[in-house]
């Protein structure tokens, strides 16, 4: 496997693409049944759930619009601190709703303080934040940021985006109190593209069913009766799934503080040696990702000619994103990504800097 340490789409365990090649069988069969049943209680463990995890046949911002279309019916308040959080306000608009920004320059972090001030001065159906802005290597502090929503406005549901951490970082949903996390299947799981995983909780379902105009495609109280059945209204994307059930094993043998604490000491060691190298990451702390390190290109390295060399290693990196492009370079770790990897890529970096 040649290490992409680029946030998205990662590499895929051999294993994990080989089983998207197992023959296809009816989706609505007892077999496959059994498999889509048992994807959904492994990931239940992945999101610290015991509340449904829909398996969508879309990519993460597909259960981006269905959180907007599903829990809102006219105010949301999006939590905006980069290109994804953004694009999910967006998407919110986009679908009819009146979406405040509550926003801060990118590369910094939404606080509790600044969540609590917006929440006060008017009352929001939802809030969306984005728990790994992987446009700015920022961790937003979801526990707590949940915690002052409970607190001040306990009615308002929390939805959360954890595209780029959930598999990668401990997310607890029922714990912190999040009535919808979403995830894509091609980062922290190291899953090929195509795959959506959402969990709702029940007192969101139950508002979803008194939101008009859901749409069809991700109506989630229409999915959450095929659910029931362990089905789904449309086709599964099946070979993803027959590789979810396979990754699902993997990630569980590995074990879910294993894996977080080897994606904490790959952003540890990466944000450190950056800073030794005189180039600081661009989230201050304590919100450094630990999934994707943001580091500001304060050597002016050519990131182009960097990747051209490290291709001939077998290795790439991601650009800044947007704006970012060249102010700021991402190094991502996670998913099949290793300490060693990482030491790999550091020394190659080292030998193309002189
Ligand atoms: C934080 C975040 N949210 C949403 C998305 C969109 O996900 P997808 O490309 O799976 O639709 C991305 C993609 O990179 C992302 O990083």
């Amino acid at each position: 496997m040649s290490p992409m340490f680029v946030p998205g789409p990662v590499d895929v365990a051999p294993v994990v693409l080989a089983a998207q090649a197992k023959p296809m069988m009816p989706h609505r069969s007892k077999d496959f049944e059994e498999i889509f049943r048992r994807t959904a209680e492994k990931a239940q463990k992945l999101f610290y759930t015991q509340y449904r995890v829909f398996q969508g046949t879309s990519s993460g911002s597909g259960m981006q619009e269905a959180g907007v279309r599903n829990f809102v019916q006219e105010q949301v308040l999006s939590c905006v601190n980069g290109a994804f959080a953004d694009r999910w306000n967006k998407c919110a608009i986009a679908n009819g709703k009146k979406a405040d920004r509550l926003e801060v320059p990118w590369g910094q972090a939404i606080t509790p303080e600044m969540l609590a001030d917006a929440i006060k001065k008017k009352s929001y159906e939802a809030v969306t934040i984005v728990h790994n802005e992987t446009s700015t290597g920022v961790e937003n502090p979801v526990k707590e940021l949940a915690k002052v929503v409970h607190e001040l406005s306990p009615d308002t549901l929390i939805l959360v985006d954890a595209v780029s951490s959930l598999g990668g970082t401990k997310i607890e949903m029922d714990a912190w109190g999040i009535d919808f996390l979403l995830t894509s299947s091609q980062k922290c799981l190291a899953l090929p593209p195509g795959l959506s995983l959402a969990a709702a909780s029940d007192r969101a379902m139950k508002k979803a069913e008194t939101v008009a105009n859901r749409g069809w495609y991700f109506d989630l109280v229409l999915m959450e009766k095929h659910r029931l059945k362990d089905s789904t209204p449309m086709t599964p994307v099946m070979p993803l799934i027959f590789a979810l059930d396979v990754q699902l094993d993997r990630i569980l043998e590995e074990g879910l503080d294993n894996r977080f604490a080897r994606h904490a000491a790959m952003a540890k060691r990466t944000q450190n040696w950056a800073v030794a190298h005189g180039m600081d990451p661009l989230a201050p702390e304590p919100y450094r990702s630990k999934t994707v390190s943001t580091i500001k290109n304060t050597k002016g390295l050519d990131i182009a000619a960097l990747n051209k060399f490290l291709l001939t290693k077998g290795m790439r990196i991601a650009n800044g994103y947007g704006d970012l492009k060249d102010k700021t370079f991402r190094i991502a770790h996670m998913g099949e990504i290793t300490m060693s990897d990482v030491d790999s890529l550091l020394a190659n970096m080292e030998e193309f800097m002189g």
